[in-house]
């Protein structure tokens, strides 16, 4: 592929701006490949979740304790400590076999919501050879209590701590219910993110009339969620140099041109990979340089940002402003 495409991203050298962000494709070594075949540039790991680090830990201090209280016949059932393949053990044997078998960037995901002993995993990822570690933070106040500020501190914690921790990029993925973003993502990147990933999914849960459950709820994104990180990508890439990603609803060429056209370094897939298999990612490709080539640009770098909120002809167009001329002109239609 061409060098027009390439981008810069956490300080990485990307070949392109198409990432496959955490999902179930990108755990497996074998799918992995199919995406670096297909043409991503980097890919970043599903999550190794804090409460998979911290119950195991409870277990094996639990199976120890029981142990130490002489139970001699238990001791036939402990497991040896180093074979004890806990779910962080398979998670970093994943980060070293998806090195050993990919050329692009490897990107290591921990998710979790406090502070605490589990962000020295970040290190240990970095140690299995990750090239970088997103932290997601996925975490939902529900007490009338907890101040937007607390909760705000409560990420700037995690993300100094894991910036602590390890010495390769990292970047932030978080979700795009803040009171003031842009404030937010100023102080992210002074805690020491070298990238924001915009955004994280939540999950909404339904419920269910025949059982009246409440189930969880997965749906895979459709295009239409674009417009959130869109918007936020442009308003952002004015104010900030440092690594923008974004992710939720990248399904189309059109899609990732939008997003590089705001500011994004890279447009991550996950649902598109799901839904139409790693191969998405070269039709992507090719429209991305096809339309290079009809609007005569020279690269990605070059469009980069270029219709940022900053850039745009219409800023205003990317706030509230937009809001109103967008009701009266639906509205006008119905107009008697
Ligand atoms: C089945 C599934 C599993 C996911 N697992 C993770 C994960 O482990 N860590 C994470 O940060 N995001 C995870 N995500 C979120 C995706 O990385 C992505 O941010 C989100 O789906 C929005 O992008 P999309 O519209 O391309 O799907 C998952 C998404 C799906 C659909």
């Amino acid at each position: 592929m061409s060098h027009r495409l390439r981008t810069k991203y956490l300080g990485l050298d990307l070949k392109n701006p198409l990432v496959a962000s955490a999902g179930p494709l990108t755990g497996r070594v074998d799918s992995l490949m199919k995406l670096e075949e297909a043409g991503a540039s980097a890919v970043v790991l599903p999550s190794l979740f804090e409460e998979q680090i911290t119950r195991e830990e409870v277990e094996i201090s639990l199976l120890y304790d029981f142990n130490n209280e002489g139970f001699a016949e238990a001791q036939s059932y402990l497991p040896e400590m180093q074979n004890y393949h806990t779910g962080p053990d398979n998670y970093l044997l994943l980060v070293r076999q998806a090195k050993q078998a990919l050329t692009i960037p490897v990107i290591g995901s921990l998710n979790g919501t406090s502070n605490g002993g589990w962000v020295q995993y970040g290190k240990m990822i970095q140690d299995a050879g990750a090239d970088a570690l997103e932290l997601n933070i996925y975490f939902l106040s529900t007490e009338p209590e907890t101040t937007s500020l607390e909760v705000e501190a409560r990420y700037l914690e995690l993300v100094a701590a894991v910036r602590a921790a390890i010495s390769i990029p990292l970047a932030v993925k978080i979700g795009p219910y803040f009171s003031s973003l842009p404030n937010m993502a100023k102080r992210l990147y002074q805690s020491g993110a070298d990238g924001l990933v915009l955004f994280n999914r939540f999950l909404q849960p339904d419920i269910e009339l025949d059982t009246l459950r409440v189930e969880p709820h997965l749906v895979l994104s459709q295009s239409e969620e674009l417009r959130l990180p869109l918007r936020w990508i442009a308003i952002l890439r004015s104010y900030f140099e440092k690594s923008l990603a974004a992710t939720s609803g990248v399904h189309s060429a059109d899609d990732v041109i939008k997003l590089i056209l705001a500011g994004a370094d890279v447009a991550m897939t996950t649902s598109g990979v799901l839904k139409k298999g790693p191969g998405l990612l070269a039709d992507l490709l090719l429209g991305l340089m096809t339309w290079l080539d009809e609007k005569e640009y020279e690269s990605v770098e070059q469009m980069k940002g270029s219709l940022s909120q900053r850039n745009s002809p219409d800023p205003a167009a990317f706030e509230r402003a937009n809001y109103v001329k967008a009701i009266r002109s639906y509205s006008s239609q119905f107009a008697v």
